[in-house]
């Protein structure tokens, strides 16, 4: 017998089964042959959470948790964020190589000479109240995408989905900038094809009066930088949103929306506006202490620590602890910086965070940067958005070439009540609110 096999027997019946282990998996299709009798339906695989099931075969991203690695298509993070700029790794993430210098220079211009948006979307933003959440605003409008090309349908035409990637990817900067200006009350402000990817959205953002916005070098890369970390990551919650969305075959507007809509909860992207509250509530450096004490006694969580798949320092924050002494040489410390090094120090000395094995995420300190740049904190998730954007088009154009993928239908244990009595209304007993 192979020795890439599991044998397991059954004891209702003490029949064995042998199943192949590929890949360090096994198919939880295999299971279904296991039976009580002829009338069970067959053995599922009960996993709430997606812990422990690979829900597709991925050539994207690579993460070793417990090793604290991260690899877009080969390249290790770090490698990329020293020597890449974000449109680049972007190219890396979509068709799997770093390109040449004539094809990053026609990417370069193609992603540049989308990023107008209709003027409708002007229209769409304006709907929005004032105090709104950008991010609220974003997912809408992305949303609101679909309805100016509707020829994103076409999903099984390759031409056509490279299309709409370019179009997401250069349009994205865009929205979130029109959504910052809505928040403000600023008028918009037109993208400007002589600007880099990242600096023509800090043009979008903060252009005034001036005839030419300029951005600072420094600050610009930065943004790179971050964009760069924060374009894949595997199946987390908000891929695992475009690949479900996106298996129904939805337009790419309408799934990445979905995908943005994960991404805001504070358990994902939301986490790092929430680390700042966070910071706020802690005001200074001798409060640490019994704000961690509060922590370990099950009063809500150290926001910024902690992963699913990182059991280990996240390779993201140590590049963002090094990116925010370069922000910081331009725009002066954030004091907010030492109260977040004193709570590392203490966290990552305690033992309810050692035997735990949480270690601070991408989130802990990006949050820190983004204020000392000038960002909001309601920004702060829609900055996450925009470079994501591309990881999410990645997963979604991988999912609809692999032949294995279908939509998504999980299966459900029923533990609910069968075929019950029907009641008319004025004999039904109250329903008590304890069962809600
Ligand atoms: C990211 C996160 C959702 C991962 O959750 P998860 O893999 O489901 O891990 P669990 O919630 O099962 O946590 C395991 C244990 O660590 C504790 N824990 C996890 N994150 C914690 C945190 N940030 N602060 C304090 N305790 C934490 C849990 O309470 C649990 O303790 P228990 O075993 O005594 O019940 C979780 O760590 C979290 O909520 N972190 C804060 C939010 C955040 O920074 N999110 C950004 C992710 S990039």
């Amino acid at each position: 017998m192979s020795k890439d096999t599991l044998t397991i027997t059954d004891n209702r019946t003490s029949q064995t089964y042998t199943l192949p282990i590929e890949k360090g998996t096994v198919r939880a299709m295999d299971f279904r042959q296991i039976k009580s009798g002829p009338d069970d339906f067959g053995l599922m695989t009960y996993d709430p959470a997606f812990l422990n099931t690979a829900s597709c075969q991925s050539q994207v991203t690579f993460i070793d948790g417990e090793h604290g690695i991260l690899e877009y298509r080969g390249y290790p993070i770090e490698v990329l964020a020293e020597h890449c700029t974000f449109l680049e790794v972007a190219y890396l993430l979509l068709f799997g190589d770093l390109p040449n210098e004539s094809e990053l220079r026609n990417w370069v211009y193609e992603i540049t000479h989308h990023t107008m948006l209709h003027e409708t979307t002007k229209k769409f933003m304006e709907g929005f109240r004032h105090d709104a959440h950008p991010m609220a605003m974003l997912v809408s409008s992305v949303a609101a995408l679909s309805t100016v090309y509707p020829d994103a349908r076409n999903i099984h035409d390759a031409g056509n989905r490279l299309l709409q990637i370019k179009r997401l990817i250069g349009k994205m900067p865009s929205i979130a900038a029109m959504s910052y200006r809505h928040s403000v009350g600023f008028p918009y402000v037109y993208p400007d094809n002589d600007l880099t990817y990242a600096e023509n959205f800090m043009n979008m953002l903060w252009k005034m009066v001036e005839p030419k916005y300029v951005a600072n070098p420094l600050l610009a890369r930065a943004l790179d930088i971050l964009f760069i970390l924060h374009a894949d990551h595997e199946q987390n919650c908000s891929a695992n949103a475009m690949r479900s969305v996106g298996s129904s075959h939805a337009d790419p507007y309408l799934a990445t929306a979905a995908a943005a809509a994960a991404l805001s909860g504070p358990l994902h992207g939301g986490a790092n506006e929430e680390v700042l509250k966070m910071l706020d509530e802690i005001g200074s450096k001798e409060n640490v202490p019994a704000y961690i004490k509060k922590v370990k006694e099950g009063h809500g969580k150290l926001m910024g620590f902690g992963h699913r798949i990182y059991k280990n320092y996240d390779p993201r924050a140590k590049i963002i602890k090094w990116t925010a002494e370069q922000v910081f040489g331009v725009t002066g410390r954030n004091p907010k910086l030492d109260i977040a090094i004193e709570l590392e120090r203490i966290a990552l000395e305690d033992d309810y965070f050692v035997k735990r094995k949480l270690y601070p995420n991408v989130d802990f300190y990006s949050g820190i940067i983004y204020q000392a740049m000038g960002f909001k904190p309601e920004m702060f998730t829609v900055l996450f958005a925009i470079p994501r954007t591309v990881g999410w088009l990645a997963q979604w154009q991988e999912m609809l070439v692999d032949p294995e993928q279908k939509i998504a239908r999980p299966r459900q244990i029923y533990t609910g009540h069968r075929t019950r009595q029907f009641l008319r209304i004025e004999k039904r007993a109250p329903v008590t609110a304890a069962k809600h």
